[in-house]
């Protein structure tokens, strides 16, 4: 184990602080670590690993496409990449779908998207981009124009011109934000590295409203909340507003790197082949991946038991007898505890304790486990954290 981590430190860019484990193995919520010890995974790899790790179906079907065939670029047709688009349209609002390799991607996509709907028309000066407070939409350098905390922007600019963040939930700040220059507005229906927000369902309402009259797209940031973490396969469905596109990527291939945009026809319409592309998106192997895991999570059984596990998830944690609790929230399976002080002892402490967490935010616990977690997990994991927060 030393030796795996003493090579990281040595030869990888230290853009993360990573705790001396390494992990070798996973099945479902159980990950092994190099010296045998067994963890309960509440993280899914940020919101990843849906299926849980090595699900055996999907393992089936990764090796056996591996077997066959991997990658022959976007220059040729794929059976898998069709099917995937037909999975995703079919089931969305929407009529097309480009596909990338990540979160950042598919709002990068998202952004040049909507700025060529403004060239297509030959509306000069409609290019701004309205995003929010609290808001988390990738590092590149598109996204981070469009992500809130100034820490994570302040070292690269300048950034992409023409953005301007309004305040989260308030009908107000974007009501003065949103005019005709604006093409388009970014959100996440609930955020998630800002906290577990969800957006009013009013506020999105009034950000459709606002968009129609001033001729802007609506961009559906669903990197996490989307794909059954809150209980519906998308997350803005609990509230009756539909975006012109939406953003895909964490859970939808269980665990390889993919991400998705999912427009209109009306968009769909400016794009031209040359415009955008990506050498890896999509490939065979992937897509499979990815067709599988929509298959298993777009069931009304499997998202009825997403909103049944999250309720409960939400009443353990509210049933903590503890101060130091300031508020449990969420949606789905997709929850956070903010506590009075920083948590990063906590989930160091669970973590020594066999109970894998992470933060969303310096006060905030976030709970992403996989969306097959069941409620004997739920409860293992809230007795580890109960006997950690009552001790100390
Ligand atoms: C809502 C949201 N958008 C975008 C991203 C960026 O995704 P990626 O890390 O795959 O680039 C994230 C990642 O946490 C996210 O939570």
């Amino acid at each position: 184990m030393n030796e795996i981590i003493e090579l990281e430190g040595k030869y990888v860019l230290q853009t993360y602080i990573r705790p001396p484990i390494v992990f070798t193995d996973g099945k479902g919520l159980t990950l092994v670590d190099s010296e045998g010890k067994e963890y309960l995974d509440f993280t899914s790899g940020i919101a990843v690993t849906a299926l849980g790790h090595s699900d055996e179906e999907w393992v089936t079907a990764v090796s056996n496409q591996a077997a066959k065939l991997t990658h022959v670029s976007n220059l040729y047709h794929t059976a898998p990449q069709a099917q995937l688009a037909q999975r995703l349209v079919e089931n969305s609002f929407a009529d097309r779908v480009y596909f990338c390799n990540s979160g950042a991607e598919a709002n990068e996509a998202a952004l040049k998207f909507a700025r060529k709907v403004s060239y297509a028309a030959g509306a000069a000066g409609k290019t701004k981009i309205i995003t929010f407070t609290g808001g988390f939409h990738g590092r590149t350098m598109g996204a981070l124009s469009t992500t809130y905390k100034d820490k994570y922007r302040a070292p690269f600019a300048p950034l992409v011109p023409n953005v301007e963040f309004a305040t989260f939930n308030d009908v107000e700040s974007a009501t003065a934000a949103i005019d005709d220059t604006v093409c388009a507005v970014i959100v996440e229906p609930v955020q998630g590295e800002g906290g577990v927000h969800a957006a009013d369902p009013a506020f999105l309402h009034a950000l459709r409203a606002l968009c129609d009259k001033h001729n802007a797209l609506l961009i559906f940031d669903e990197v996490q909340c989307g794909l059954g973490r809150t209980g519906t396969l998308w997350a803005h469905e609990q509230t009756g507003v539909t975006p012109d596109m939406m953003t895909l990527a964490k859970p939808l291939a269980g665990g390889l790197p993919i991400g998705a945009t999912l427009m209109t026809q009306a968009v769909a319409d400016t794009i031209k082949p040359g415009d955008h592309g990506s050498t890896f998106a999509a490939g065979a192997l992937i897509c499979t991946a990815a067709n599988v895991v929509f298959d298993r999570v777009n069931q009304l059984d499997f998202l009825a038991q997403v909103r049944e596990n999250g309720t409960y998830l939400r009443a353990q944690l509210q049933a903590i007898p503890s101060e130091k609790i300031v508020e449990v929230r969420g949606t789905g399976l997709l929850a956070a505890m903010e506590m009075k002080t920083a948590v990063a002892p906590l989930i160091s402490a669970a973590r020594q304790n066999g109970l894998i967490l992470i933060s969303a935010g310096e006060n905030t616990l976030r709970f992403a486990p996989a969306l097959v977690v069941t409620k004997d997990d739920v409860e293992t994991a809230v007795a580890i954290l109960t006997k950690l927060i009552m001790e100390n």
